[in-house]
């Protein structure tokens, strides 16, 4: 059974092709409107979220589909102790497709492994968040038109941000990407990632604790939120939590075309007065991200045989 659980169960190809179908849906609407019909999604979110959780149930409605979730970790069976891998085979048994979000790294691929039918990772732990990536590529391709020769500044927590993580992986197979690594040295981004993909694949980057010194260059800057919640101690949050805040001060040395993403929530990283530039493009990135769920649902269900 089909799952995807990193960015890399997708292919180039695939990511090229879902986002021609999210934007087959943006364009035409109605063909999509009935083609999950009586199909069911289970969202299981044992994490906080608001817009990952309503955008695959927005998604699953706006295909015809249904939802059907648990309201919260502590009210579900896992409260009991029900492991991930027996909740995983208990929902396959009422729903088509499960989206999970999870704290423990690898909790998704233990539910994948377990479940008979297609599960999407949406977020593990520190780990990883494909789908998220899918809500950045569609805005990338939107406002750049295309990936290859961007430089790219990654800002913030890039330790536990998994968003960061699985960017990374998806923007390195495109042609003459760079990246600019904003981060306190407390929050760079880990090595496994540097080692594996970075380096692995030859991919030029450089680290810097200075987003001021960073912003000319940057084609693309990606702002993301300290993760409180991955911190082994509140003081050291406290210490790094405003490392970084973007304000129309700081964009004044960026380029005029540069795009600014997050993938929200935001706390204090970006001034509110940038909302209005035409450079900031979140809210933007929410919406992508919803016709991108839907253009994955629609993928697996068809794989699986279901639709
Ligand atoms: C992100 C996440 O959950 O990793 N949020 C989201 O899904 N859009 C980023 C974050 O929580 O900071």
């Amino acid at each position: 059974m089909r799952s995807v659980i990193d960015i890399l169960d997708l292919s180039t190809e695939e990511l090229e092709s879902l986002m021609a179908t999210a934007l087959d849906i943006v364009a035409r609407p109605d063909d999509y409107a009935d083609a999950c019909r009586r199909k069911k999604l289970a969202t299981l979110f044992f994490e906080p979220s608001t817009r990952t959780r309503m955008s695959f149930e927005a998604a699953m409605y706006e295909l015809g589909g249904h939802v059907i979730s648990m309201s919260s970790a502590a009210s579900s069976s896992a409260a009991k102790g029900e492991s991930v891998a027996d909740t995983a085979k208990v929902v396959s048994c009422y729903a088509d497709i499960i989206a999970i979000r999870h704290p423990k790294e690898g909790a998704a691929l233990v539910a994948a492994e377990n479940a008979d039918v297609p599960v999407i990772n949406a977020g593990d732990g520190g780990h990883c968040h494909p789908t998220q990536t899918l809500a950045d590529l569609l805005t990338i391709r939107r406002e750049k038109g295309s990936f290859e020769g961007l430089t790219v500044g990654l800002c913030g927590d890039l330790k536990f941000g998994r968003t960061v993580h699985s960017l990374i992986n998806a923007l390195s197979r495109y042609r003459d990407v760079r990246f600019v690594l904003i981060s306190p040295e407390e929050l760079k981004v880990p090595s496994y990632v540097k080692r594996d993909v970075l380096k692995k694949q030859g991919i030029p980057y450089q680290q810097t604790t200075s987003l001021e010194d960073a912003i000319p260059e940057l084609d693309i800057l990606y702002m993301t939120r300290v993760q409180r919640e991955r911190f082994f101690n509140e003081e050291d949050y406290l210490r790094l939590k405003d490392s970084y805040i973007l304000t129309p001060d700081k964009l004044r040395r960026a380029k005029a075309d540069m795009s600014i993403l997050h993938p929200l929530p935001r706390v204090n990283e970006i001034s509110v007065a940038i909302d209005a530039d035409p450079r900031a493009c979140y809210f933007k990135q929410v919406l992508n991200g919803k016709y991108m769920r839907m253009a994955l649902i629609l993928m697996l269900l068809k794989e699986a045989g279901t639709i």
